[in-house]
């Protein structure tokens, strides 16, 4: 444990990509480990993972302070005091102060469901659909103070179905979710990740486009 890169992810809702998070978290040699899941929703399903992972949780209700700054600032004290290095979003649903996002600069990310620049915010999917794409996709991005607008470190496209709706291209978009985001965070564990201005640079990076190309099952 000692070596591995410490992560903390904040979530608000189901915690599917945490599941993915986890998982590889759990293979042998994988370079990181989860130190503390932080949800802003008491309910939230991915704290239930969390704690089947045997892996310590936290909830810090947005509701309970007077504004963005006061939370933010609470979220951020919690974080420092797990020792996390990296901090990833994950279907963290709160918009974060440009002052949270600049101390954490290099050490946020988070994963969009759409190949950005295209399509941020909400609504992604149905978005999509109606702008009659035929590629779409995931991204996992630096958080910057603007939304969805960091740099790019790993994306994955899918087809766009002429028989799809909202749920069904939603499902493919998830099952690529599930591949990039830990290997996003295997790439900066594995110390090979650069920013440069907007662009990242990856160390070794045909060994990452194979891994994209062909991604384990
Ligand atoms: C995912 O689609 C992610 O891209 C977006 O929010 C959703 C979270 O899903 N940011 P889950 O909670 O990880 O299942």
């Amino acid at each position: 444990m000692a070596d591995e890169l410490k992560v903390a992810v904040l979530i608000s809702g189901r915690g599917s990509n945490l599941q993915a998070l986890l998982d590889a978290c759990a293979k042998p040699g994988f370079p990181a480990a989860v130190v503390r899941v932080i949800s802003n929703v008491a309910g939230a399903y991915g704290l239930e993972r969390a704690s089947r992972a045997g892996i310590a949780t936290e909830v810090i209700d947005h509701r309970g302070f007077a504004g963005r700054e006061a939370f933010d600032t609470a979220l951020d004290k919690a974080i420092r005091a797990t020792g996390a290095q990296l901090v990833c979003l994950a279907g963290f649903m709160r918009l974060l102060t440009p002052g949270f996002a600049e101390a954490w600069s290099g050490r946020l990310i988070n994963i969009h469901p759409s190949l950005l620049p295209c399509f941020k915010g909400l609504h992604t999917h149905r978005r999509a659909i109606e702008a009659g794409v035929r590629i779409h996709g995931c991204t996992v991005h630096f958080v910057t103070p603007d939304l969805d607008d960091g740099p790019i470190l790993v994306q994955a496209a899918v087809p766009v179905l002429g028989a799809d709706d909202e749920d069904s291209l939603a499902a493919r978009v998830l099952a690529a979710e599930h591949r990039i985001y830990p290997l996003a965070v295997k790439l900066i564990a594995e110390g090979r990740v650069t920013i440069d201005g907007r662009s990242v640079r990856l160390a070794r990076e045909t060994a990452a486009s194979d891994a994209l190309l062909n991604p384990p099952e």
